[in-house]
């Protein structure tokens, strides 16, 4: 089964390293029939990726608002005039650092699929919630308000991506089977709820040497990557291990 491999570069690089990154990367064993590769960078670098990569790039985020008096957005018309297919959004840092909500990032979905970009939405519990064992609550409560407002359609087109707080830039994940259980719970709960079926991908301290935990689990059909994913060596056994 083909896989979705998404690279979020986050806040880093620079011009002369994303040319660096694209010159190493481009001379990978790859074939862009059987993965989707997505990369995210800063949005000042997706023209340049996008004119130089043979993957496909996506944007890190988007405004929820559609044009006008919004001083340093990027708005999803933006992004599709640069010919970008992708935007991860809700991203735990931005919920944490902007206070983004889901009434929020609802928004921003409505924005990217008027624009035929689709959504790589990010949930997951904190450890306080883990703790507590509210984590299909709180994934519940975040998918239907997320989700309110589109058609069947429309939704079919969300990826979401778990990824559970505590598990990102933390080295630790939770057990192969846990994951296996949650993006079942995820699949399920919006098949029952809205009769589609999503794609749903696992992220959070995805690296090379815990890479063979991730691969063939049931349910997962793709990884979203932050920090092995700036390694350009590292990033590229990944994607060729997957390959
Ligand atoms: P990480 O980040 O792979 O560095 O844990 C994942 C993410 O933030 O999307």
């Amino acid at each position: 089964m083909s896989k979705i491999v998404v690279g979020n570069f986050k806040m880093n690089m620079t011009l002369q390293d994303v040319a660096q990154y694209v010159q190493y990367i481009n001379n990978i064993n790859f074939n862009p029939n059987q993965n989707e590769i997505i990369l995210c960078p800063s949005y000042i670098y997706i023209p340049y990726l996008n004119n130089n990569i043979k993957f496909k790039v996506g944007a890190q985020d988007v405004s929820a608002n559609h044009m006008g008096s919004y001083t340093g957005e990027i708005s999803a018309m933006q992004l599709k005039s640069e010919n970008v297919k992708y935007s991860i959004l809700g991203h735990s840092e931005r919920r944490m650092n902007f206070r983004e909500t889901e009434n929020i990032i609802n928004k921003k979905i409505r924005q990217c699929v008027d624009n035929n970009i689709k959504p790589i939405v990010c949930i997951g519990e904190s450890k306080e919630e883990r703790l507590m064992m509210k984590t299909e609550q709180i994934l519940r409560r975040s998918i239907l308000d997320l989700f309110r407002g589109f058609t069947k359609e429309q939704l079919s087109d969300i990826i979401v991506a778990y990824e559970p707080i505590w598990a990102i830039g933390s080295g630790i994940t939770p057990t192969p089977k846990e994951i296996e259980e949650t993006a079942y719970y995820i699949k399920d709960l919006v098949r029952s709820a809205y009769k589609v079926d999503i794609r749903v991908l696992y992220g959070g301290s995805i690296n090379l040497s815990d890479m063979h935990k991730f691969i063939g689990l049931n349910n997962i059909d793709g990884y979203l990557i932050g920090g092995a994913s700036i390694d350009v060596e590292e990033f590229s056994k990944i994607v060729e291990l997957i390959s």
